[in-house]
């Protein structure tokens, strides 16, 4: 008499208690799924550009052709391009500086390397030979590139 009484009461709490921990939902997500973010190592846009430095050696035909020659005794051409258009690695004619354009960007992109697969070059090269680099590099589209792509 006295269990049959209790019964119902016992089962309706379970129900409740089923319902409660099954109508709610994780709040956290999960680990390893937050969101991916590129983040570059390098200049960071936001102060402005600060003042640059021009390159010691200047821009003249000798400095170009250092320049040319070096890009294609280092292979730089071999994931840049030929002409530096672009291949497995970015254009470096086109009009996009991923990490600035100014002569000491340049310098430090080839010097230092960049984090998505462009290699450290400081310790194999000259501050000369990368100067020459970054002049034969920033010459590109203009009308003193040495070798030009014929149009
Ligand atoms: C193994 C392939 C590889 C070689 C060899 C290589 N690079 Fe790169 N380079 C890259 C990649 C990939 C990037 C883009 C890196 C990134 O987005 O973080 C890059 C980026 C750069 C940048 C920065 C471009 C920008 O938009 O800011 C410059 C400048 C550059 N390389 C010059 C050179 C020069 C000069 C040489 C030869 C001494 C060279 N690279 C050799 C793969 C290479």
């Amino acid at each position: 008499m006295r269990i049959s009484h209790r019964l119902p009461a016992a089962g309706y709490r379970l129900l409740l208690f089923a319902t409660i921990a099954c109508a709610k939902p994780p709040t956290a997500a999960p680990e390893g799924e937050r969101a991916v973010v590129r983040q570059p190592v390098g200049p960071v846009p936001g102060v402005g550009e600060l003042p640059s430095a021009p390159n010691p050696l200047g821009n003249n035909r000798d400095v170009l052709q250092e320049g040319r020659r070096l890009f294609v005794q280092y292979n730089c051409s071999g994931c840049h391009g030929g002409r530096a258009g672009g291949g497995m690695a970015p254009s470096l004619r086109d009009r996009i500086w991923i990490y600035g354009s100014s002569p000491d960007h340049v310098f430090n992109s080839i010097a230092e390397g960049r984090a998505h697969g462009m290699p450290a070059w400081g310790t194999r090269l000259t501050d000369r030979q990368i100067w020459a680099l970054t002049a034969y590099v920033q010459s590109l589209r203009t009308k003193d590139e040495p070798e030009a792509p014929k149009p």
